[in-house]
């Protein structure tokens, strides 16, 4: 069975079986399809109807290299205007679709079918498309939403424990975030549960993506409360820069327990609360230990992209399910993290 839910006006998203709602989806459409080449093994039933240009897999890929061999791809494929752009993969292969479709004579139209659980719950909504660039993590993008997102968590069966404990950190986020009940449901699952029992991950997959669609419905652009999805994230950065061998998920995970501790220290988390994120963490099999030594850390944080003069965006947990932004001066910052 399909659900619908609204991402923004122009952009749904729907839950079912990807080879089944396509057809609809993109009737009448010239579709060109992207997709990376282990989602080009894993899952040749997507690519098979359409038109499809395979990337190879991985971060690297997500530079303005493998976006010019696109905007060629698509000239010598003569696509205008009203072809459409079919991302199908994790989140660096939708991240690198939607920015080519999006610039792409000024933009034409795209869509996703997320293959990772990251992708599902994070990066595939939202709207926010791009590209590495020097070293720095989505330095050149664009804010466009795609038409449709697909979510069909069959595709997760063929995605390696590791991949899918990463995209795990981004659901605790948000319901650390924005709904209580989600912690509450995840404090009494196990790895296994949901990884196994489909029933149980869409519903785990549709509750995050609801907080981060009504946040961004409030804030597309990230002014203001689109901040609060950046939980964790700061330091993840940080952690993802001085330790490459952390992957995302570990790392947000570890930003997700130290800001708990730094809203416990002044006063803003209750113990109770406090002690619940790592203990859930721990469950689904994260460290929560700093991997590197907290200057270099701070140092790191003070090139974030997303720092505007001295000030940083901190975002602590006010409760399970609530949470705060603080701009913060680095020295301040520094001061929390003494
Ligand atoms: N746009 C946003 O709002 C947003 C939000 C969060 C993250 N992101 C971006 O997402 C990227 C990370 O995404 P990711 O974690 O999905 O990584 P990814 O796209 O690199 O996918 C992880 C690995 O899994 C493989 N894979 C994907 N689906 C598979 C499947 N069903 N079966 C087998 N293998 C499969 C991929 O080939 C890859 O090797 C980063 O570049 C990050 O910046 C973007």
């Amino acid at each position: 069975m399909s659900k619908t839910i609204k991402i923004t006006d122009d952009s749904l998203l729907y839950t079912g079986s990807a080879t089944r709602l396509l057809p609809k989806l993109t009737a009448g459409m010239r579709v060109i399809a992207v997709a990376d080449e282990n989602v080009g093994r894993a899952h040749p039933e997507l690519l098979a109807p359409f038109e499809h240009i395979l990337l190879p897999a991985g971060e690297q890929a997500k530079s303005l290299r493998t976006a010019e061999r696109l905007y060629a791809e698509l000239v010598e494929r003569e696509a205008d205007r009203s072809s459409f752009v079919l991302g199908i993969g994790g989140g660096v292969v939708t991240d690198m679709a939607g920015f080519v479709a999006s610039t792409y004579m000024r933009g034409i139209p795209f869509g996703f079918v997320p293959t990772t659980l990251l992708g599902m719950v994070d990066a595939a909504i939202g709207g926010k498309n791009g590209v590495d660039f020097e070293g720095y993590k989505n330095m050149v993008g664009t804010f466009a939403q795609p038409r449709f997102v697909v979510c069909d968590v069959a595709l997760l069966r063929t995605l390696p424990d590791c991949e899918f404990r990463s995209g795990l950190a981004e659901v605790v986020k948000a319901a650390i975030i924005g709904d209580k009940d989600l912690f509450e449901l995840l404090e009494n699952l196990s790895f296994q549960q949901l990884r196994t029992c489909s029933a149980i991950t869409e519903r785990i997959i549709e509750a995050a993506v609801r907080v981060k669609a009504e946040i961004v419905a409030r804030d597309a652009t990230e002014q203001g409360e689109r901040r609060k999805l950046n939980l964790g994230h700061t330091l993840a950065h940080a952690i993802e820069r001085c330790a490459p061998q952390y992957s995302h998920g570990e790392a947000v995970a570890i930003g997700l327990h130290k800001m708990a501790e730094k809203a416990y220290r002044i006063g803003l988390l209750d113990r109770r609360d406090t002690e619940r994120i790592p203990s859930l963490l721990h469950r689904y099999g994260f460290s929560t230990d700093l991997p590197a030594d907290m200057e270099q850390l701070l140092d790191a944080m003070r090139k974030d992209k997303k720092r505007i003069g001295d000030r940083l965006y901190i975002v602590l947990p006010t409760a399970i399910g609530k949470v705060s932004v603080y701009p913060e001066t680095f020295d301040s910052i520094r001061e929390l993290f003494a």
